[in-house]
């Protein structure tokens, strides 16, 4: 135990209840909903010219074509009526901005800081990060990589080292953290490369490539610790660290009576470095980068007005840094705090019963297919979890994300880098859906289990260079997905 115990009384907050006569504990919203927005769900043979059409890339749809989207949590968050009350306040000036003086409030309010540097959004901390610590030869050590973070390392020259503890790799497995770094790997590579050779460690918090998979407050604080040790600069990615502090309230004993608020300022005062996506933390958009440390954010203040815009709005919309600001106290209530990791534990339950092939123990960020599981028998190179995500989009018009070897950069060489971990992603919105449209994704992914015999593999027809998964178009092997049309049209007869 490196940090003093602070016992505090815990608070009153609601994350799930039991219902009469029943078992099972059902995560309950802590919110009403008072603007909407009209959804649509296509018939299935139109779904299935719509994935078609968008060159079996998820990322291609229409949203108008979508029912559900779970492509993402980021930037897609329902916005409260304080946050949007809030966007009214902007002050909307280049320079000297009243909102700016709001945020730096707000963050020394959650991180006990108002070293605060904005940048439009989590990419953009990345970019700056990497300009100032990454020159060529150099290696940036992380529990795992992000696919933005990897490409800036490797854009400036440097190379990312990974030191994720073996236990994040088992898909399905009951330890609660599997984010954690593997602390004497993390020192063997740290003395192989030598200290002066390492451009930063960056933990990853609620690692988002492993399943959205959370790291223990301990952990962390021995990464920093070790850093420390070695004078290597220390990174927090905090863009999940809200869905990563509620895993810490009720995985790790020493944090239950700890309040988020406590968490928050024990990490900021240990890591050299935060950055993260206010598209996620804080659900607004835009992003930041603040450190207790004057000198580090120092030299860094010159990148703000060259890759953003003035430093008082950093690239983004004011009323969007309003909306930040607001957000942020609200990433300190656990009535929010728990939406997300309930309603992904929830579904995630749901088909881990029915036999689906998930990745346990739940995470944070939304549910995990394993489709290594899924469809077992089908080559790493036909891009499994790109077409478990294709066959979900016809069988429900829900749209989920590939994280898997079509999301990897090929080898120098052209060789593929076959991933880890074949995931498709349905990640949880906050505050956006109800719970029986999270139901009706179990139901329509219960159906595809049952009939994933049909499922077929894709090919390349135009493959980008650089994250070919955002724009790359596929085309399916054969005609399966015909095929699913047709039993689909079986089983559910007129019915959408
Ligand atoms: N770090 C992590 C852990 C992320 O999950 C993301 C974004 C970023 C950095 C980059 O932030 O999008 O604001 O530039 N993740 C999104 C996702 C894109 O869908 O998982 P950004």
């Amino acid at each position: 135990m490196r940090f003093q115990l602070k016992k505090v009384q815990k608070e009153h907050y609601i994350m799930s209840v039991k219902f009469y006569k029943s078992e099972n504990q059902v995560p309950l919203e802590m919110h009403k909903v008072r603007v909407v927005q009209k959804l649509n769900l296509l018939p299935v043979d139109e779904r299935l010219r719509a994935i078609q059409k968008a060159g079996n890339n998820t990322f291609l749809l229409q949203n108008k074509d979508i029912y559900l989207d779970m492509l993402t949590d980021s930037g897609v968050n329902a916005m409260s009526d304080r946050q949007t009350a809030a966007m009214h306040l902007a002050d909307d000036s280049y320079a000297g901005s009243e909102t700016f003086n709001r945020l730096k409030t707000a963050m020394k309010e959650v991180f006990g800081t108002d070293n605060v540097l904005p940048a439009h959004q989590g990419r953009a901390c990345e970019n700056i990060l990497a300009e100032r610590f990454v020159k060529p030869g150099m290696v940036a050590i992380m529990n795992f990589h992000f696919t933005t973070t990897k490409a800036h390392v490797t854009r400036c020259g440097g190379e990312v080292v990974e030191v994720l503890h073996k236990k994040g790799l088992i898909p399905q497995s009951d330890d609660p953290f599997k984010g954690d770094m593997d602390l004497q790997e993390l020192r063997r590579v740290i003395t192989e490369y030598g200290p002066e050779k390492v451009a930063y460690v960056r933990v990853e918090a609620g690692t988002n490539l492993i399943g959205g998979q959370p790291v223990s407050l301990e952990n962390m604080l021995a990464v920093a610790d070790i850093c420390h040790e070695f004078g290597i600069p220390s990174i927090l990615d905090a863009s999940l660290l809200q869905d990563n502090i509620y895993f810490m309230k009720t995985r790790e004993a020493q944090c239950k009576y700890m309040t988020p608020k406590e968490i928050y300022h024990l990490l900021a005062g240990k890591m050299d470095i935060i950055y993260f996506s206010a598209r996620k933390l804080g659900f607004a958009r835009g992003g930041a980068i603040i450190s207790h440390n004057t000198e580090l954010i120092k030299s860094m203040m010159e990148f703000i007005p060259l890759y953003e815009g003035f430093l008082t709005y950093g690239g983004i919309d004011v009323r969007s840094i309003e909306a930040m600001a607001e957000g942020l106290y609200e990433s300190l209530d656990m009535d929010y705090l728990s939406h997300g990791p309930e309603f992904i534990n929830y579904l995630v339950n749901e088909l881990d019963a029915y036999g689906v092939p998930m990745i346990k123990p739940a995470g944070g960020l939304g549910a995990h297919i394993d489709c290594q599981g899924f469809v077992p028998d089908m080559p790493h190179d036909q891009y499994p979890a790109a077409a478990v995500a294709t066959a979900l989009y016809i069988a429900g018009g829900i749209r989920g994300m590939e994280r898997g070897t079509l999301s990897e950069q090929r080898e120098p060489d052209g060789t593929e880098r076959f991933a880890e971990l074949e995931l498709m992603r349905l990640a949880m919105p906050r505050r956006v859906y109800t719970l029986s449209q999270i139901k009706y994704v179990a139901d329509r992914v219960k159906w595809l289990w049952d009939n994933r015999q049909l499922i077929g593999g894709l090919k390349w027809v135009e493959e980008p260079q650089v994250l070919r998964f955002f724009f790359g178009r596929l085309k399916e092997i054969g005609h399966w997905q015909e095929e699913l049309v047709s039993k689909f049209k079986e089983d559910f007869g007129e019915s959408l």
